[in-house]
């Protein structure tokens, strides 16, 4: 099998990260991670690219001159396909149209409910009766493309903000593996 470019963007942890690199470790799996790229220095998941000998890239925020050397850097290494994977800084709609390529990101609720930050506090405060993550195309609206995967659960009286995180972050797992493979096999 041919498996499709792909490179992941991260901010901090890397816990989705960390699954992506495992999946894509198995033969059927339909991505290879030839890059990483983290806007943030410290980035805790940069550490799983130290791990398995994956190139790497600090993505400073100065903007357009980043955003230019990024694309450069995409484009040297034939990246098929962008992940957000945790990605904490909204990518420009220049980006978005000069890579022209698909961008997929996850996001911690039920999408189109609760775009952008903050979600779980806001869950809480709506009394919603469940909640999720959503993996979705990136267009040039925030948390606005195409819904690839969603996965819910219920949420129970002693669930708190970091109760919801932990049970969602779960869910990301699964949700993001599902998601690659059926838009990339
Ligand atoms: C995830 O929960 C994702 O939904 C959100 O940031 C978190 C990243 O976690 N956008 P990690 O860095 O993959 O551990």
């Amino acid at each position: 099998m041919v498996k499709k470019k792909a490179c992941v963007f991260i901010s901090g942890r890397g816990s989705n990260l960390r699954k992506i690199i495992l999946n894509s470790n198995n033969y059927n799996f339909p991505l290879k991670i030839n890059l990483i790229i983290s806007n943030n220095k410290s980035a805790e998941g940069l550490k799983y690219a130290k791990k398995w000998s994956i190139p790497f890239l600090i993505f400073k925020n100065r903007e357009l001159l980043s955003e230019k050397i990024v694309l450069k850097k995409l484009k040297d290494f034939r990246i098929d396909i962008i992940i957000l994977a945790g990605y904490m800084k909204i990518l420009s709609k220049k980006f978005i149209r000069s890579f022209g390529k698909k961008i997929i990101n996850i996001h911690p609720s039920l999408l189109p409910k609760f775009k952008g930050l903050n979600t779980f506090e806001r869950v809480l405060s709506n009394k919603e009766k469940k909640t999720g993550c959503t993996v979705h195309y990136v267009n040039e609206k925030l948390d606005g493309g195409k819904i690839i995967v969603k996965k819910f659960f219920y949420i129970k009286k002693t669930d708190n903000i970091s109760t919801l995180k932990r049970k969602t972050q779960l869910l990301e797992y699964k949700a993001f593996s599902e998601a690659l493979i059926k838009e990339f096999n």
